[in-house]
């Protein structure tokens, strides 16, 4: 998204100045020479040497770098092809240029976000200005209020002394989002829900740290932290959870937003509270849900998020590109994954086996009906079960490479050994792979988040994805985060599939 909105603005510094001053150069010869036909022949020789150079140039010059020019599709196909063909030739790209963008960035210290672009499609939604901008005064703002701004101090000052009256008065207010630790991608959904809240309600977000949030995104906002500092001691200023809810200190609120319909739930989304809310500097929010579709029913938030995004669905598309970039380290993890088994495929489909392998029949039933929705919607090839062709007699010399998620390896094993033991009808070249056994998403230890993090972010370079449930909240994050419309399967009936096998998600 970042990517998008700086193709457009900036533009490749190469080619851009190279046209204008082909323009001003022209401009300058073409008045005194319009006069006599001699000076027309020379105007002809100049723009004759003038385009041979500009083709020179253009062959001469390096392959575009990612941040080049308007970045149209085919351009990007460009890209991926070249990825595909030569890794060396792809890093060269990546270290040119890029330089003049977004400067209050240090590129190294956080990769993904200028490489992301050529892993990932491009988004297949159009941004609107008005986000844009608001996002840019978000960032204002947050380098304004910040952690150890003059603000900010003032502000916690007021905290500590629950007064609001005494001193100076702070423009800022926060939502601290607490973080539970627990599943990455609900983290996820939680954490760019309350972004989005931040945003509507121009506060300022901060994040607390946890385990290994540090470890697992990069800073979104330029020249400041999102991180709550340390020092800000959330257990000693409030000792316990009953304080947190009804602490007496006006300078204060707790709120647990939850993803059900309870009462208590309910009164956070209703304009009362939300009005009652704005005097609080400081809000203390614990969500672990996807509450980003509840605030579309806030009235007085209605009319701004209908600016934001004239497309509601793809809200969480643009905020979670624009606040998740992996840290160099899960970086590390994406890309030697991607280039070692994904990045030669024409195709790569992406399959999150949401369900435990259960009883056996249970098990075959879904392998069944997850090949059945492939070949019907032409996602994956057919097998040859009875003519087995030998290799050498391929035709068809297309490549698809398919990135199981799933916590068990029974389905990656099944689905591998059925693209083994038989040839595809057509004679495509069919990889099979998958990262990880172990059940990490129960387990939140240090590299068990990383590699969570790859892989939700593998699947959603995938050109299509299949999954068992759109409900689980890694496919709604790699799915937002590609901007993809998953396949889903349907729901077997007493374990045996029936057409339609599968349908597309809105
Ligand atoms: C970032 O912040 C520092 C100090 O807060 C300031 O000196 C520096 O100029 C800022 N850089 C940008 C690019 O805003
Ligand atoms: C804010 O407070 C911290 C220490 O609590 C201090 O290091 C920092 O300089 C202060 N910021 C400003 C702008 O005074
Ligand atoms: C599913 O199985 C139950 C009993 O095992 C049966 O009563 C029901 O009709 C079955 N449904 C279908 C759609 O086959």
């Amino acid at each position: 998204m970042k990517r998008g909105k700086k193709n457009s603005a900036a533009g490749d510094p190469l080619t851009s100045s190279d046209t204008r001053t082909g323009y001003s150069e022209l401009n300058v010869m073409m008045k005194p020479s319009l006069s006599s036909i001699k000076s027309m022949g020379l105007l002809l020789a100049v723009l004759m040497v003038a385009s041979v150079m500009f083709s020179l140039s253009v062959v001469l010059r390096d392959p575009p770098s990612d941040d080049d020019v308007v970045e149209t599709e085919s351009a990007s196909s460009v890209l991926q092809i070249r990825l595909h063909q030569d890794d060396g030739l792809s890093e060269k790209k990546e270290q040119l240029g890029d330089v003049n963008l977004v400067p209050s960035f240090d590129k190294g210290s956080c990769l993904s976000r200028y490489e992301a672009s050529l892993y990932r499609k491009e988004s297949p939604f159009k941004q609107s200005s008005y986000l844009d901008n608001r996002l840019h005064r978000y960032e204002d703002l947050h380098t304004r209020c910040g952690p150890f701004t003059r603000s900010y101090n003032l502000t916690l000052d007021k905290l500590k002394s629950g007064d609001q009256s005494d001193g100076e008065v702070s423009a800022c207010r926060y939502v601290i989002w607490l973080n539970s630790n627990g599943e990455l991608g609900n983290r996820m959904l939680g954490l760019a829900s309350a972004f989005l809240y931040a945003l509507l309600t121009n506060r300022v977000l901060l994040v607390e740290l946890g385990l290994d949030m540090a470890d697992l995104f990069c800073e979104p906002f330029p020249n400041t932290s999102w991180f709550l500092p340390l020092e800000f001691r959330l257990n000693s200023l409030f000792k316990e959870q009953s304080l947190l809810l009804n602490s007496g200190n006006p300078m204060v609120a707790y709120r647990h937003v939850v993803r059900d319909s309870r009462d208590q739930q309910k009164l956070f989304f209703c304009e009362e509270s939300q009005v009652l809310l704005e005097e609080t500097p400081w809000l203390i929010l614990k969500a672990d849900s996807f509450f980003l579709p509840s605030l579309f029913s806030v009235s007085p938030f209605k009319q701004e998020l209908q600016k934001l995004f004239p497309e509601k669905e793809t809200a969480f598309h643009f905020l979670s590109r624009y606040l998740f970039h992996p840290t160099n380290v899960v970086w590390g993890l994406i890309t030697r994954y991607y280039r070692a088994y994904l990045a030669r495929a024409d195709q790569i489909i992406g399959i999150d086996i949401g369900v435990s392998e259960s009883g056996n029949d249970q098990f075959q039933h879904l392998i069944d009906q997850i090949l059945a929705c492939g070949t019907r919607h032409k996602l994956l090839p057919e097998v040859e079960k009875q003519r087995h062709l030998p290799s050498s007699q391929v035709l068809n010399r297309k490549s698809k490479a398919v990135f199981i998620s799933s916590s068990s390896p029974g389905y990656f094993e099944s689905i591998r050994d059925v693209y083994w033991e038989n040839p595809t009808v057509m004679g495509e070249i069919i990889s099979v792979h998958k990262p990880s056994h172990k059940d990490y998403q129960k387990t939140p230890r240090n590299m068990e988040s990383k590699r969570a993090w790859a892989e939700i972010y593998l699947l959603s370079c995938s050109d299509v994805l299949v999954v068992t449930s759109s409900w689980s909240s890694l496919v709604e994050v790699a799915h937002g985060l590609g901007g993809l419309k998953p396949w889903v399967l349907n729901k077997a009936e007493n374990g045996t599939a029936h057409e339609p096998y599968c349908v597309r998600a809105r």
